[in-house]
């Protein structure tokens, strides 16, 4: 049975502020919990969402340093984007805060020196790796070398991202510092440490006892934590950027990212209201933490670990996190650029909100990961938003504005029909609320997009365009009811596409429902004129999937060659002139090329060297055609042994070099040159 709860306190995990927000956390996080809150205020519900951006840790040091900036300037920035583009997406935090805040630095300073005071930290000496050049300790992921399995040279101190072998610092080959490039060396540094291990049975109880409801990957991996066995873990950091450790003779430490980011959830609510403490502090309050598959154990152990050793606050009800979003087949990646950007699509696809908040809910990788694809976005938005919801609404408007000149007409008796019909909508409503209390949103979504498919049908079945002519009073309650499923559709879509519900009681000229009328049949009364009815979806074209497509695809290539100028070759064994001055090199035309029959990738080439006329067979039919080649010049090593390919004779070979995809590419001389020329 389900507890009824007085209040629900719902966070979204704080973003960090060194890059925008893109689809995957979108999916993961925030889509979810703005579909969740949204439900909850039409509920009538008392419920605050939170969020804010998380502005400490090192990756932003790093990023900062790179681009000779501060740290505030990175996060200022990305502060800015990353809110602007939740609110252009329609995403209805209550608060949209940062862990730069005043009331954020006094609230997790606090915290920390409570915990101090009351002794439940452990104090620790330890040897870590520092870099003297850029006078900083360096975290494991800002090691660098070799890796010891298999040899990759760019492997980082945690991990090694070509053979995927978890790795400690030590265990590099030559580690250098990934800020300054220098060896770095050890030092002994002191730090606090929260003993998670002392929180442990608590933990066990009441997660693995009391919380079987959670999502089995949640569940799964805090089971996993659990039975390894919990151990202390450090709560501050060497560094210079982050809320200073409140101590005496804790100069140059800061709190670590992950103890002071979750206490942002807690600073963002002291800024929103003065009431705070009932939301975080009351046993009648239901707190629901939305994030990534990434943040489990932060949020299911880590801070709760730290809630318990403060004291008197509550601690999470559900932890709905979800798995990952994958784009075109490849894992999101902020670093490779690999990613659909919030405020890029925004600015790309205007007005195209609710289809991204649409695709990105119906896909969503509630269960297991899961793949956005441009071809499926536009399949969703083509068959199902403009044919499915965008249709009903519009028959409904548009046959009430033709036939009443856009007054609802009189509801006369039902049919048997029309009861089931109207019934259906009571039957979803309680699944709809079954599915977002127990955060199944694409399923939720799903049974809003019923009503209008019941919208649909019932017009389809009760042809009121045929009926006009014959029995025009039953038309009348026809379309009475269709409006009453246009009205209902407006509450239940709400959650999931908030512009589509403000634009269709905009047409109907009607202020917002409350989620339970839903199944009424009198949200809009006879004698009401509804506004103008317009299209609310657009078919979106290939030329628009493919400028996308393209622009992924710049990505890759992009990737490509930044991969390619990594792994430039070193430079070969030295070479003495006259072991040089034997290659004899020739600027030469090409007169004449042809495929070689029955192969994919060669070419004949007739060329002209200035010294004879020869054949050549080279392998660049994937990149260039015959026609191309006509009259071109290149380079020929001429005195190359001739070589039978395909039973031709090819004397000499043509220089080229790769690019980053692995493609040929011909070297010209600048100028055109006469054939024979000697290059060297
Ligand atoms: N910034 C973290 C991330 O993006 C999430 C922080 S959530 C909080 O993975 F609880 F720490 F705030
Ligand atoms: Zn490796």
């Amino acid at each position: 049975m389900a507890k009824e709860f007085k209040r629900y306190l719902v966070t979204s995990a704080l973003p960090y502020a060194n890059g925008p927000v893109h689809i995957g956390h979108l999916a993961g996080v925030y889509i979810p919990s703005d579909i969740y809150v949204r439900y909850m205020r039409l509920k009538g519900r008392d419920v605050i969402s939170i969020c804010g951006s998380d502005e400490h840790g090192v990756p932003i040091t790093i990023k900062a340093r790179k681009e000779g900036v501060t740290p505030q300037q990175i996060v200022d920035r990305y502060h800015n984007i990353i809110k602007n583009s939740f609110e252009g997406l329609g995403i209805s935090f209550d608060i949209y805060s940062r862990t730069t805040s005043p009331t954020h630095a006094k609230t997790a300073s606090d915290f920390f020196r409570k915990l101090y005071d009351e002794g439940k930290f452990i104090e620790k000496s330890s040897m870590q790796y520092y870099d003297e050049e850029a006078k900083t300790f360096l975290a494991d992921r800002y090691i660098v070398g070799t890796c010891p399995r298999c040899g990759y040279d760019r492997a980082y101190g945690d991990q090694c991202e070509k053979c995927g072998s978890t790795l400690s610092p030590d265990e590099l080959i030559e580690p250098h510092s990934a800020v300054s490039g220098s060896v770095p060396v050890k030092r002994e540094t002191k730090h606090w440490y929260l003993p998670l291990d002392k929180y442990e049975s608590t933990l066990r109880k009441w997660i693995l006892d009391d919380h079987k409801e959670w999502r089995s990957n949640v569940y799964g991996q805090c089971k996993s934590w659990l039975d390894g066995g919990l151990q202390p873990r450090a709560v501050s950091r060497d560094l210079d950027w982050g809320i200073p450790v409140p101590v005496e003779g804790a100069e140059g430490k800061v709190l670590y990212v992950w103890f002071d980011a979750p206490i942002g959830y807690i600073s963002a609510t002291k800024d929103l209201t003065p009431d705070w403490e009932k939301y975080w502090k009351d046993g009648e309050t239901k707190l629901v933490h939305f994030i990534g598959k990434d943040n489990i154990v932060f949020h299911c152990i880590v801070f709760p670990s730290m809630l318990m050793a403060h004291g008197g606050y509550i601690l999470p009800d559900n932890v709905p996190a979800n798995e990952f979003l994958n784009l075109e087949g490849d894992k999101i990646s902020t670093s490779r650029n690999w990613a659909i950007w919030l405020h890029e699509y925004l600015e790309e696809m205007p007005g195209k909100e609710d289809v991204l908040r649409y695709v990105l809910c119906a896909n969503a990788p509630e269960t297991k990961d899961n793949d956005f694809t441009w071809k499926d976005y536009q399949a969703r938005n083509n068959n199902e938003l403009v044919a499915i919801l965008g249709n009903f609404v519009n028959r409904a408007l548009v046959l009430t504005k033709k036939y009443y000149d856009g007054v609802v007409p009189e509801c006369g008796e039902l049919t048997d029909y029309d009861r089931e019909t109207l019934a259906e909508l009571s039957t979803i409503k309680a699944s709809i609320e079954n599915n977002i209390e127990n955060y199944r949103f694409r399923e939720a979504l799903k049974d809003a997009m019923n009503f209008a498919r019941i919208g649909n049908k019932y017009l389809a079945d009760t042809e009121a365009w045929k009926l006009i002519k014959t029995d025009p009073e039953r038309v009348k309650t026809i379309l009475y009811i269709a409006l009453q499923i246009t009205a209902n559709l407006s509450v239940v879509i709400e959650p999931f596409m908030p512009f589509t519900a403000g634009k269709i009681l905009n047409m109907l000229d009607m202020p917002k429902f409350d989620w339970e009328r839903i199944g009424s049949v009198d949200l809009i009364p006879a004698g009401h004129k509804i506004g103008e009815p317009s299209l609310l979806f657009e078919k979106i074209e290939d030329d628009v999937i493919q400028r996308q497509l393209d622009k992924l695809e710049a990505v890759k290539r992009a990737n490509a060659a930044a991969e390619a100028a990594q792994n430039i070759e070193p430079q070969k064994a030295s070479l003495s002139f006259d072991e040089f001055g034997k290659a004899d090199i020739r600027v030469s035309t090409i007169l004449a090329a042809e495929r070689v029959p029955k192969t994919k990738k060669l070419l004949k080439l007739s060329i002209d060297t200035g010294i004879d006329k020869r054949e050549i067979v080279s392998g660049i039919a994937e990149y260039y055609s015959p026609e191309d080649l006509v009259g071109r010049q290149v380079l020929v090593l001429v005195n190359l042994e001739p070589r039978e390919i395909k039973g031709i004779e090819s004397r000499g070979m043509i220089l080229m070099a790769a690019d980053a995809s692995g493609k040929l590419v011909l070297l010209q001389p600048e100028q055109q040159i006469v054939s024979g020329a000697v290059v060297g």
